[in-house]
């Protein structure tokens, strides 16, 4: 079959077998795939992630489909932004080569009765406060990366946890990818770049700013020895002096497992999530 249509030079893939099609004829040519998965609505941060595979594939694709599963009925799902023609021209833009586009009966035939689950590092922080979240991702990304079958398949940072969710399902079930992990991009005053960004006031935006800031101020007093528990304090006072209604939760964890520290020998990472109106931001930095 061929590929159902062609952007510029960019291929336009609506089902997974002109998705199968198209990488078999790449690795036919011994070529690398890179696979860079998102729901669309992209930004700088997304690009990134696929102008970075090519530092480790020849061929880029990307993948845009807003995944049902991964939203609580009381979620955006039917307001998350949708521009694909956009999305597909900024795409081609960065020299990807392909774009999957399934829509939800590809990914989810009348009947589909399996999902993937990832205990542990999915359980606390993003887990405890959207139960329905990971089990969600880790079902679409598993389901992407056995369609494409990459060489590479690169996440941002910006969602660490998940990030570490789909490092653990991807050698639990022995997937053939290696996941590379990108930085954060973010905008002029250090705000990590989000499809949810748009829903935020001009007013908003000032207080969201000061999410970052608040992050790396506190891995800089983490460095400087202070005390956990006080700095953890001070970082939730600030954010909600910042004009932030609620917060998730403020966190100091292991950089790995995601679990409470009782020393500084490990790693550690900031995690964040808060709420200003009715958008939810997350944010991480390392300390
Ligand atoms: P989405 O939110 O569209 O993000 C797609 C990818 O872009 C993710 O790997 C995310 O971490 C990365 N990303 C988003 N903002 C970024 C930024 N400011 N800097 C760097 N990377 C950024 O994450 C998802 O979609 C979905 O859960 C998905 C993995 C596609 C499964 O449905």
């Amino acid at each position: 079959m061929k590929a159902d249509l062609r952007m510029e030079s960019i291929q336009v893939l609506r089902s997974v077998s002109a998705l199968r099609e198209f990488v078999a004829l790449q690795r036919g040519k011994g070529l690398r795939v890179g696979l860079v998965p998102t729901m669309g609505a992209l930004h700088e941060g997304h690009l990134t992630l696929v102008r970075e595979g090519f530092g480790h594939a020849d061929v880029m694709i990307a993948t845009i489909f807003v995944n049902p599963t991964q939203f609580a009925p009381t979620e955006d799902f039917a307001a998350y932004p949708r521009t694909q023609e956009d999305d597909i021209r900024k795409l081609s833009q960065t020299g990807a080569q392909a774009v999957f586009c399934p829509d939800a009966s590809e990914m989810y035939p009348q009947g589909f009765s399996t999902s993937v689950s990832v205990k542990g590092v999915s359980e606390p922080l993003e887990g405890e406060s959207r139960p329905h979240f990971f089990g969600g991702v880790a079902t679409v990304v598993t389901k992407l990366l056995l369609q494409a079958l990459p060489d590479v398949a690169l996440f941002g940072e910006k969602d660490y946890q998940q990030l570490q969710v789909i490092k653990r399902l991807v050698i639990d079930l022995d997937i053939p990818v290696k996941i590379i992990g990108v930085a954060t991009v973010r905008d002029r005053d250090g705000l990590a770049l989000s499809s949810r960004n748009a829903y935020l006031t001009q007013e908003q935006m000032k207080s969201a700013a000061v999410l970052n800031r608040v992050l790396f101020d506190m891995a800089d007093q983490i460095r400087d020895g202070g005390d956990l528990g006080a700095i953890r304090q001070a970082g939730m006072e600030r954010i909600m002096a910042a004009g932030f209604d609620s917060i998730d939760y403020l966190e100091i964890r292991d950089a790995s497992t995601l679990m409470p520290v009782d020393g500084r020998n490990n790693a550690l990472r900031i995690l964040v999530a808060a709420k200003i109106g009715k958008t939810r931001l997350i944010d991480n930095v390392a300390a």
